[in-house]
């Protein structure tokens, strides 16, 4: 699947724009962003629910939307899970996966077959005869799914289906889904808001914002090399420091931060390479860790520790570097005393260099 440059206007509003990727057959991209960035927007014009305003959308091989051509949604191949279920109440759930192999007219002993392997798939053996009523929240998106995949479309949308479930059925229907999907190897688009749904599931992460893209990547390359303010604040704990660079290569520079501490990092993507001149440091909470002391090499600092907070497997604490204020998730094993000072290391590698700042 490939967008290329889409554009939706409302009236003066843009709600996408220039957006471009593609989706390699098999696997699971997800669109990240804030309410209101066009996720939605841009998953809707793939599924022909939505005209777009300019750019061209190919569904394999097809184009399926581009200028003055507009397939119907029906024939695009393509089936898509909501937020709300849009299980029909008054239909059992048999009825309710067989819909759209009815409305292909397929013989009755290939719905029935279908169906069943369908409801199985998801984990709803013995339940065709019960009516929408009679259903969960989680059951009822189990059988949206069903409903979604018998028809063994091209692509599979997805917005937001999980958030109306509660936090633990959420949790484990994350892990469910994307099981499902890597055993049916089903091209997916998935749009959320939440960042660790996103990591979770994904192969990739186009990160939108205001209607833009502001990134592209694999979950890991979001997480290590943010390339904005945005997607540093956006995705996991960062500390974000302002500094001016004294010394670069193609990919690692030493940077002054305020205060006059010296950290060594890696740019966030290497066009942003600079020899000198302002950046944005972020380093993430976890790359902290206390060091014996005395200990000393790059990015070995003196910090003292002001507040320890118990989270079970971690501590996270706030430690004064110099004038810095760093947030720091260090092993509870042996923690630090509030007031106490310690050696901490900062990994060069998990420190990264935004050319914003
Ligand atoms: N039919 C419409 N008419 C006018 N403006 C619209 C319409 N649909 C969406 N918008 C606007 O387009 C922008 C993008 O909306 P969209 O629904 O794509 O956001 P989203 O990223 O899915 O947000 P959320 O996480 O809240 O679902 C918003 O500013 C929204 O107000
Ligand atoms: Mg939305």
């Amino acid at each position: 699947m490939k967008v290329e440059d889409l554009v939706v206007r409302y009236g003066k509003v843009t709600a996408v724009r220039d957006v471009s990727f593609t989706v390699e057959d098999g696997e699971f991209v997800s669109l990240l962003g804030p309410s209101g960035c066009g996720k939605t927007t841009t998953l809707r014009c793939i599924a022909g629910l939505e005209a777009s305003s300019a750019g061209v959308i190919r569904i394999g091989e097809e184009i399926v939307a581009a200028d003055g051509l507009e397939v119907p949604p029906e024939k695009r191949g393509i089936n898509m899970v909501f937020q709300s279920y849009a299980v029909w109440p008054h239909m059992s759930v048999f009825e309710n996966v067989a819909y759209g192999l009815r409305t292909r007219r397929e013989p009755r002993e290939q719905i029935e077959a279908k169906v069943g392997e369908a409801l199985s798939t998801v984990g709803l053996e013995g339940y065709a005869k019960r009516y929408g009523t009679e259903l969960s929240g989680g059951q009822q998106q189990r059988v949206a799914l069903a409903r979604a995949i018998v028809t063994s479309p091209r692509l599979l949308l997805f917005d937001e289906p999980l958030s109306n479930l509660d936090a633990g059925l959420r949790e484990r229907m994350r892990y469910e889904l994307v099981e499902l999907q890597r055993r049916l190897g089903k091209t997916s688009l998935y749009v959320t808001h939440d960042q660790s749904e996103a990591m979770l599931m994904s192969d990739r992460i186009i990160l939108m914002k205001d209607g833009e893209m502001v990134q592209m990547g694999s979950p890991r390359d979001l997480y290590d090399r943010p390339a904005s303010r945005f997607a540093a604040e956006f995705i996991g704990n960062a500390n974000l420091v302002t500094g001016e660079i004294r010394r670069a290569d193609q990919r690692r520079a030493e940077v002054v931060l305020e205060g006059g501490i010296v950290l060594e990092g890696g740019f966030a993507w290497p066009d942003h390479a600079r020899q000198s001149g302002p950046v944005l440091v972020c380093v993430r909470s976890e790359s902290i860790e206390r060091v014996p002391e005395g200990t000393t090499g790059v990015n070995c600092l003196d910090a003292v520790v002001e507040t320890v907070s118990f989270l079970g497997a971690t501590i996270s604490c706030v430690l004064r570097v110099g004038t810095l204020g760093l947030r720091a998730d260090l092993a509870a094993r042996n923690p630090p005393e509030p007031g106490s000072a310690i050696r901490v290391r900062i990994d060069p590698e998990a420190v990264t260099l935004i050319s914003e700042h």
